[in-house]
């Protein structure tokens, strides 16, 4: 019997052969320079955007990522004018105890995480229709648990992995029970097409818009 699997939430999952221990460096060198963010992130640390930063191993990396989201876009028949560039790229460092909540990257097209360590606990994605299968395809239905029939899939974190995802798809980090730091890289794309690149709203434009939003809400 042949299956269409309609809908689907690609991933892409690739090794690259950069120097882990060159970007671990890296990587602890910007958390010294800088406060960081609180984003999804429960503990642990997440830097600003360091699109900008110019390290070589760095740079090598935001190649990588750039060769695989134009694969990506290619094999997802995108339009050939329309071009996938770095939006902002993050450092994050979760030590024991912490975790990223669920949640999705708003206003960017694809995501992605790279991994400069190994770890148990792993990041899972949610299928969208978890939400209400509740009411469909339960538990006690399922034989084998597969990428079509499953709520939930989790990638345990390896040194090098890439994974490039929808936007739109949510997931979350598990809680690191381990002692060792879990570090990962993770970035968003926008698309530029002939027109140029649109802009995203800032997080700071987004907040003001949503105040505006809620005051017209309060009126009412
Ligand atoms: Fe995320």
């Amino acid at each position: 019997m042949h299956i269409v699997d309609l809908f689907a939430s690609p991933l892409h999952i690739h090794n690259l052969g950069l120097d882990i221990k060159s970007l671990i460096e890296f990587c602890r060198e910007m958390r010294k320079q800088n406060q960081g963010v609180e984003i999804s992130n429960i503990g642990g640390w997440q830097s600003r955007d360091i699109k900008n930063e110019s390290h070589s191993e760095f740079a090598k990396l935001k190649l990588e990522i750039q060769k695989a989201t134009h694969a990506y876009h290619r094999a997802l028949q995108f339009k050939e004018s329309a071009k996938q560039e770095l939006d902002n790229i993050w450092v994050n460092i979760n030590g024991v105890g912490h975790s990223n909540e669920l949640h999705v990257h708003t206003q960017s097209v694809l995501s992605g995480v790279f991994y400069l360590t190994d770890s148990k606990f792993p990041i899972t994605f949610q299928h969208p229709f978890e939400d209400i299968n509740n009411y469909f395809w339960k538990s006690e239905v399922i034989g084998n648990c597969n990428t079509i029939n499953s709520c939930f899939w989790s990638i345990p974190p390896k040194r090098n992995l890439l994974i490039i995802f929808p936007s739109w798809l949510k997931h979350k980090v598990e809680l690191n029970k381990d002692e060792t730091e879990r570090v990962s890289i993770a970035f968003n794309t926008q698309v530029a097409n002939e027109q140029g690149k649109p802009k995203s709203l800032t997080q700071k434009q987004f907040n003001n818009a949503m105040d505006e939003v809620m005051k017209e809400v309060n009126k009412k």
